[in-house]
């Protein structure tokens, strides 16, 4: 077996030696890949461990929630994104072009997307809660060719079909004998012939590999292209970090519809021929556990709502069940608060190891390794390969004194930095300052040189570990025919950290009411999606305003969070 018995590399040398001596060479080799060769994630996820000798060796272990399930080995992932990617081509899809996948956590979703990457076109995985103005911001931006989803999501296709007109082909996987109308064509994956051979498109390290959304504060979501040299980093850190050992039985709760699900729910995990377990359902405590034990899960990767949820159901349901497989717990997306680690450790027996990363970083930066002693509420150090540091806000240089707080920055040049945002060249230019690549979040280091989150530096809203925008939820608010002018801000919450909150002045004419509230709620939940929804609108008579009239959704967010709003001098004038 190549992998040779994982984080050997880790333990046997001190953080600080690796971190010295560290090359991403060290992934190259492992991964078979020599700089100026194809490399080819579909490939590289089915096809290569097929050549290891694990052919046989399941891949993955799929479950929904109402029980069914299927299984998939290594060599069924080869053949069976072979026949995806066969049916790509001979729609006519060329490289480059983006293929969005828009399902729920079914099979055809990893297939599809491995398939779309072996023929060299683009995949877009798009959340399938998203409503149909989410879908058409992003489909709009990415111009993009083909999309992949199922009956049930259709009709939100179907509305917007008309206004992308570059939008080739609606792909159906369980139409059945539904009726399909233009351009919609079915694949069933089960009954198509399977594809043996499938001349893989020779992507190079640079070739754009998956591009995912992501939302900033001002405008639409931004495009964050990847390439397929990403798979250098996303293999090694899942590897070192998610700790994956030739035997393990690995459970990553994220959907592909994010940045978690594809880096960590896909091409990590399978390029180390590690088996995946995947439940294509949403949260209940005695499920989790119960597919937990059932399958015997080793390795889980989650998030901090999902176990301030599970916090909240008690040790007891824990007790009921044998959890005794689970090694190592890790999590990712928002703050991980002290009291959950050390819960975890009084419910499992084992802390979760915090992970700090972004769509854009496309692999985690700053980790708890295994090994490393966790101070519970720390996010841990950089990875090494990674040079991070904390910026001060005005001069952009790092500070050096512990405990001071500022910008969390990485100097650009790891292989799964994101390339650009599509279609948005100033919008990625202003994410660089002084040869640093801003985060947009704030931190402090202490003197052991672990990191301390404290929060973001803009007003995108974080909600359970989803990033939402402002101006997302602010123009959708303004197709209300009662809305005026709104402001979309976050609320504290004590499962989900944040929810969004609208601040609404209305139009002549319009009285505040129980019924408007829930009716401009149900509208966003509708056009954009449950996660965008605001849990409370406030009408209002006016909104904080800059001199120049620029809405200042800060003095609204402090409010909410019973924080100073601080110096606003510099901001009214704007
Ligand atoms: C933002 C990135 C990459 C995983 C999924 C989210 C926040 C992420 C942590 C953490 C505190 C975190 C940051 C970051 N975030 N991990 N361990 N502690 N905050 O990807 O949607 O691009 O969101 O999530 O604010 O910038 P994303």
């Amino acid at each position: 077996m190549s992998n040779p018995a994982v984080c050997e590399e880790l333990t046997a040398k001190s953080y600080e030696e690796l971190t010295a001596n560290f090359d991403w060479s060290i992934a190259e080799r492992q991964l078979g890949y020599q700089p100026g060769e194809a490399i080819n994630i579909g490939w590289m996820c089915s096809d290569r461990i097929c050549h290891l000798g694990m052919a046989d060796k399941v891949a993955l272990y799929w479950e929904d929630f109402q029980g069914n399930h299927q299984q998939f080995r290594f060599d069924d992932l080869r053949v069976l994104s072979n026949t995806v990617a066969q049916f790509v081509c001979d729609l006519g899809i060329q490289p480059g072009e983006r293929v969005c996948l828009f399902m729920d956590r079914v099979p055809e979703l990893y297939l599809g997307f491995l398939g779309i990457l072996k023929t060299g076109a683009v995949a877009q995985p798009l959340f399938s809660a998203f409503g149909d103005e989410s879908l058409l911001v992003r489909l709009q931006n990415a111009n993009t060719s083909a999309i992949v989803t199922q009956k049930k999501h259709l009709h939100k296709v179907r509305k917007i079909r008309e206004q992308l007109p570059n939008l080739r082909h609606i792909i159906v996987v369980d139409a059945g004998d539904s009726a399909l109308q233009a351009r919609e064509v079915s694949f069933d994956m089960k009954r198509t012939p399977r594809v043996e051979d499938f001349a893989v498109y020779p992507t190079m390290a640079e070739s754009a590999s998956v591009l995912h959304y992501t939302s900033g504060t001002t405008g639409q979501p931004k495009g964050a292209q990847h390439v397929h040299y990403s798979i250098i980093s996303q293999y090694l850190t899942a590897k070192w970090v998610l700790d994956l050992q030739p035997d393990d039985i690995y459970w990553c709760n994220a959907d592909p519809g994010w940045v978690t699900g594809t880096s960590y729910g896909i091409i990590g995990p399978w390029s180390n021929g590690t088996t995946q377990v995947v439940l294509d359902s949403g949260f209940n405590a005695e499920r989790w556990y119960e597919f937990m034990e059932r399958h015997r899960v080793t390795v889980w990767y989650s998030a901090p709502t999902a176990i301030r949820l599970l916090m909240k159901e008690g040790t007891e349901v824990v007790r009921r069940h044998d959890l005794s497989n689970l090694r190592y717990l890790a999590s990712v997306g928002e703050p991980l608060n002290a009291e959950a680690v050390i819960w975890s450790q009084e419910a499992f027996g084992k802390m979760f190891h915090d992970t700090f990363w972004q769509t854009e970083t496309g692999c985690i930066v700053i980790t708890n390794f295994p090994g490393m002693p966790i101070k519970p509420g720390s996010m841990g150090r950089p990875f090494p390969g990674i040079t991070a540091a904390v910026l001060n806000t005005k001069t952009y240089e790092p500070i050096t004194e512990p405990g001071i707080a500022g910008l969390i920055a990485l100097r650009p040049g790891w292989p799964s930095q994101v390339r650009g945002y599509w279609d948005n060249e100033a919008g990625f230019k202003a994410k660089f300052k002084n040869g640093w690549y801003l985060c947009g979040d704030r931190a402090s280091i202490d003197g052991d040189g672990y990191y301390w989150f404290m929060g973001r530096d803009d007003d995108v809203i974080n909600t359970g570990g989803h990033l939402v925008g402002p101006f997302e939820i602010e123009s959708a608010l303004l197709e209300h025919p009662a809305v005026y002018e709104s402001a979309a801000v976050a609320k504290p919450d004590p499962v989900n950290m944040e929810v969004v909150k609208a601040f609404v002045t209305l139009k002549r004419g319009y009285e505040p009411s129980d019924d408007l509230e829930l009716e401009i709620m149900n509208h966003i939940r509708k056009r954009l999606s449950p996660l965008a929804m605001p849990q409370a609108i406030e009408f209002v008579d006016s909104l904080p305003k800059t001199r120049s009239g620029k809405i200042v959704r800060r003095v609204l967010r402090c409010k909410e969070f019973n924080e100073p709003v601080g110096d606003l001098s510099t901001i009214m004038d704007d």
